[in-house]
């Protein structure tokens, strides 16, 4: 851990056209900064994140999901470009890793070969065919000489078709000397980071250039990049579950969430979404169901269930058209069209079609009991709050608004009556 690590922020993103500033957007379901800092906890107790658009927005979001993260507020008014955003910032340790809050595709693969080494500055490059948009690496006695932006390239160097991937591992002394050196004198007018590296290099420090996949260092700008990315981070994620033993059929078709786990063996069909940090164990869901944040066990949902936030769902069956909230179902039938929502339903109660949690009264939402080998008929409406003991029938069509007793058999139905031939009568057929 003796390494920092700083993550660049500041930038406003308009490519991406959104009032959620860039760096927000989510992958897989997380804001596409998160899975940078994820990456960076892994390897740093010293992380700074620099930001300066949205800022406050941005760091509230941040301290909600973490803590001992480190703030700088880049004066992009003076100091604009990636160099600016450096300008103040200070790392603990002998060396800093910088990223970019807007490269969610980064692996640790890729972190852990650019902090190795004794080099001075470690510094990514990639090989591209089509070069343009990325900072040129000058490259003289097959030694990284200094990078030059598109803007500020003579046309002999746009040929040049290695490029800054745009991340870099620095010692903090060399950092700490030549940030304040930084000056605007470019064609954007910008404090370029990229300028250390010819700083380094005419003290003779020795800049290694390591060669890295072009796939994890792209920068999301647009809603098209976001989308490009997205398909990335889902087939990583179903390739790492299928290598662990998750059966998916059709995963093209399947959404899971990064924060989802599974355990034991599982089976995820076709047009599945498992959302938020879900755990699956030993379970199957069936074609076109969601799931989110939930806890599913020993269960088959589907096809088209639809799991929604704080349930558990333990030795279950959940069939089509099945809605679960909030609820928690133990050894429980739910075969077809049933909303169950802030309910608690114990072991052998089968719930039969069309049986509705009434939990809501326009104002708040109550609670829902029901016990053990209930027998809930079809097109029952349970009017919460209400507790159903164990073993206890209710017939269909029941509109059930009093708690019952253990042993009941509870109905509301009115009594059935028949009126003679009345269908001859009123279509006046003999
Ligand atoms: C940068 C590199 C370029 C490299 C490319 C790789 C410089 C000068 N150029 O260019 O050589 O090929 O990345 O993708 O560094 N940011 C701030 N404050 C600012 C400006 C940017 O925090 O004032 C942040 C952005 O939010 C982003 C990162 O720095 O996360 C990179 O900025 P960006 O504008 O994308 O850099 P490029 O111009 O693409
Ligand atoms: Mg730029």
């Amino acid at each position: 851990m003796s390494i920092s690590v700083v993550i660049l922020a500041a930038g406003q993103g308009t490519r991406m056209k959104s009032t959620t500033p860039k760096v927000l957007h989510e992958i897989s379901g997380k804001p596409m900064l998160f899975h940078a800092i994820d990456a960076a906890q892994k390897i740093s107790n010293d992380i700074t994140v620099v930001l300066y658009h949205q800022a406050q927005r941005i760091q509230a979001e941040i301290e909600k999901e973490y803590k001992n993260i480190h703030f700088h507020m880049q004066d992009a008014e003076k100091y604009p470009g990636t160099g600016g955003a450096m300008k103040g910032v200070n790392v603990k340790h002998t060396k800093a890793l910088i990223l970019n809050g807007d490269m969610p595709l980064i692996t640790m693969d890729a972190l852990n070969a650019l902090i190795q080494g004794g080099a001075d500055i470690n510094m990514s490059v990639i090989k591209l065919d089509d070069p343009s948009g990325y900072g040129r690496v000058v490259i003289l006695d097959s030694k990284v000489h200094e990078i030059v932006e598109e803007k500020d390239c003579i046309p002999a160097q746009k040929e040049i078709q290695t490029v800054n991937a745009g991340i870099y591992c620095v010692k903090k002394e060399l950092l700490d000397k030549y940030i304040p050196l930084l000056n605007n004198e470019n064609a954007q007018k910008e404090y370029y980071l990229t300028d250390i590296i010819k700083m380094a290099v005419e003290e003779d420090k020795i800049v290694h250039p390591v060669m890295v996949e072009e796939e994890e260092f792209k920068g999301v700008n647009s809603k098209l990049d976001l989308a490009h990315a997205e398909e990335i981070m889902q087939r990583r994620i179903k390739t790492a579950l299928m290598k662990s033993g998750v059966t998916m059929r059709l995963p093209e078709t399947i959404y899971i969430d990064s924060r989802a786990t599974f355990e034991g063996e599982c089976i995820v069909e076709s047009g599945v979404s498992i959302q938020g940090a879900t755990h699956i164990k030993s379970s199957h869901i069936k074609t076109n169901s969601v799931i989110e944040d939930s806890y599913i066990e020993n269960s088959d949902i589907g096809p088209m269930g639809r799991i929604r936030p704080q349930s558990q769902i333990i030795n279950t069956h959940i069939g089509n058209f099945v809605e679960v909230k909030k609820s928690t179902l133990r050894g429980v039938k739910a075969g077809h069209l049933t909303y169950l929502g802030d309910a608690t339903i114990e072991e052998g109660t089968n719930i039969g079609a069309g049986v509705i949690t009434c939990n809501y009264d326009g104002k708040s939402k109550y609670q829902t009991h029901i016990g053990k080998n209930v027998f809930v008929g079809s097109d029952t409406q349970l009017v919460a709050p209400v507790t159903i003991p164990d073993e206890v029938m209710i017939g269909a069509g029941t509109t059930v608004t009093k708690d019952a007793q253990q042993g009941d058999l509870v109905l509301s139905r009115s009594a059935q009556k028949s009126i003679k031939n009345f269908f001859y009568k009123f279509f006046e057929k003999a």
